[in-house]
């Protein structure tokens, strides 16, 4: 019998009909029209979609207008799809609004993938690399030292830190991309956090993601105060930075390059250090036994003097906490949503071209299949002997995509809590009658709602 002959046919069909061979995709009841919309339209919608992948499994679609979205909750699945399946699915969802706060898809974060957007990451990659070598060390732990002076200034009185730490995590960005930091209070830095505040509240507006899955609605809809004349305060900055040119492949990079990637870089690097500083002080401050151990650590390690990034292997309290409010609070939670550039699949499903990928980092860092009492905050689990490994942990997401200031954000979240636990004890204000509130508001950003704290200055060493 002709053995050999079936299998080829059947191998033949396969390739011809892959979707009737593959399951379909479980996900909840598709409304006319509307689709999941309203699934998608969910307060805290990380938490929402963890929730389903509860009923549905951990990889489920949503349907939202003509798009198909597959949301990815676990590590093994998101791995699948982001690093080892990268080159399928390093695309990024062609959109309304992307297109308008990217200078029509010119940006690294929301550009899709092509060969001018891989010379236009090298080249940001490549400059962040260098002004990094050279001084990141040296300019996070002026910036520390500078909030620590902030926090002294307030006299024991309860503060609302948040802005502090925004302001210290974009002039780490400021002082790499254009040499300059300000003063809280100064006029250009207000322009500058209210053009980026305008740009990422355009992202994470769900009447903007209707805009961009129903195109219908965007007629006399066009959000024109962001665009050109907002984003100008940083195209006028960025004349220091000179003119790159990268022609592999025939590729020419631009001015409009430049300035795109001077945002990408403000926008990933401001609120989301910033976000996370704000949630570890929150945790510690239900934890007060925790923050005296690394308290403790950082003074029996140290003797006296302030660490370096090089100390991290020798304090493994304060790393165990910067993993656990990684993962507990990952700050950009639904990372950024990719496209399948071509047809592929993921966990054994048929995903067509075009599909929206949703990496839910936030369910797989509450897979209960990977981690122990996941919803508790217990940096002990990734101490010797307490079960978990940060090699589970993607808080940067993975492959072609992998957060571009992952080594910058590392550093500063160690040198950044290094520094303020070693000088101060946080504890809650006093007309405050409850701790703060540790669900958050969640859009593009995950943040801490807002809270006061009193930051007692330690007695010197
Ligand atoms: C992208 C997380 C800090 C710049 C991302 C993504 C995540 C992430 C999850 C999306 C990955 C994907 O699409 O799969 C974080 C976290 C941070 C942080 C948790 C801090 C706690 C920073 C910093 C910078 C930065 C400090 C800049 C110095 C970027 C850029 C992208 C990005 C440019 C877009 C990359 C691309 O599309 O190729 N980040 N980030 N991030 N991040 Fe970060």
């Amino acid at each position: 019998f002709p053995y050999g002959h079936v299998a080829s046919l059947l191998h033949s069909v396969y390739q011809f009909f892959p979707r009737s061979l593959s399951p379909s995709l479980p996900g909840p009841l598709s409304l006319p029209l509307l689709g999941n919309m309203l699934e998608l339209a969910h307060d805290h919608l990380p938490s929402h979609l963890t929730s389903l992948a509860r009923r549905y499994g951990n990889i489920y679609r949503l349907k939202c207008g003509n798009t198909t979205m597959v949301v990815l909750n676990s590590g093994d699945i998101i791995r699948e799809a982001l690093v080892k399946k990268w080159s399928d699915f390093a695309g990024r969802p062609h959109s309304y609004t992307g297109d308008v706060v990217s200078g029509g898809g010119r940006s690294i974060s929301l550009g899709d993938y092509s060969e001018e957007w891989r010379a236009h990451r090298r080249l940001a990659h490549n400059a962040l690399q260098r002004c990094s070598q050279k001084s990141l060390h040296w300019v996070i732990q002026k910036q520390a030292l500078h909030l620590r002076q902030v926090l002294l200034d307030y006299n024991g009185r309860a503060a609302d830190l948040s802005e502090d730490f925004t302001v210290a995590a974009s002039n780490i960005i400021t002082t790499l991309a254009f040499g300059k930091e300000y003063e809280k209070s100064s006029a250009e830095l207000q322009r500058l956090h209210g053009c980026l505040n305008e740009i990422v509240s355009l992202w994470g507006s769900p009447w903007i993601s209707a805009l961009d899955c129903f195109p219908l609605l965007r007629v006399g809809q066009a959000p024109s105060k962001t665009s050109e004349e907002d984003i100008a305060i940083t195209s006028a900055l960025l004349n220091g930075l000179g003119k790159p040119q990268d022609t592999t492949q025939g590729v020419v990079l631009t001015d409009t390059h430049v300035h795109m990637a001077t945002v990408d870089l403000l926008i990933g690097g401001t609120e989301t250090t910033a976000a996370w500083l704000s949630w570890t002080v929150a945790f510690l401050l239900h934890r007060p036994e925790v923050q005296y151990r690394v308290y403790d650590e950082l003074c029996s390690v140290l003797d006296g003097r302030y660490p370096q990034y090089s100390d991290r292997h020798r304090l493994p309290v304060l790393c165990a906490v910067i993993s656990e409010v990684l993962r507990l609070r990952p700050v950009a939670p639904l990372a950024v949503p990719h496209r399948a550039i071509r047809d592929s699949s993921i966990a054994g499903y048929f995903i067509p071209k075009n599909t929206v990928i949703i990496p839910n980092l936030f369910g797989a860092h509450h897979d209960p299949a990977v981690w122990t009492d996941p919803y508790s905050f217990k940096p002990e689990r990734f101490l010797e002997g307490g079960g978990a490994s940060t090699r589970a942990l993607l808080p940067f997401g993975g492959g072609a995509r992998l957060c571009l200031g992952e080594a910058v954000a590392k550093m500063e979240l160690f040198l950044f809590t290094a520094y303020l636990l070693r000088d101060f004890q946080f504890v809650p204000a006093e007309s405050q009658t409850s701790l703060p509130d540790l669900i958050g508001v969640a859009s593009v950003v995950l943040k801490a709602k807002a809270y006061s704290v009193i930051a007692l200055p330690r007695p010197g060493p």
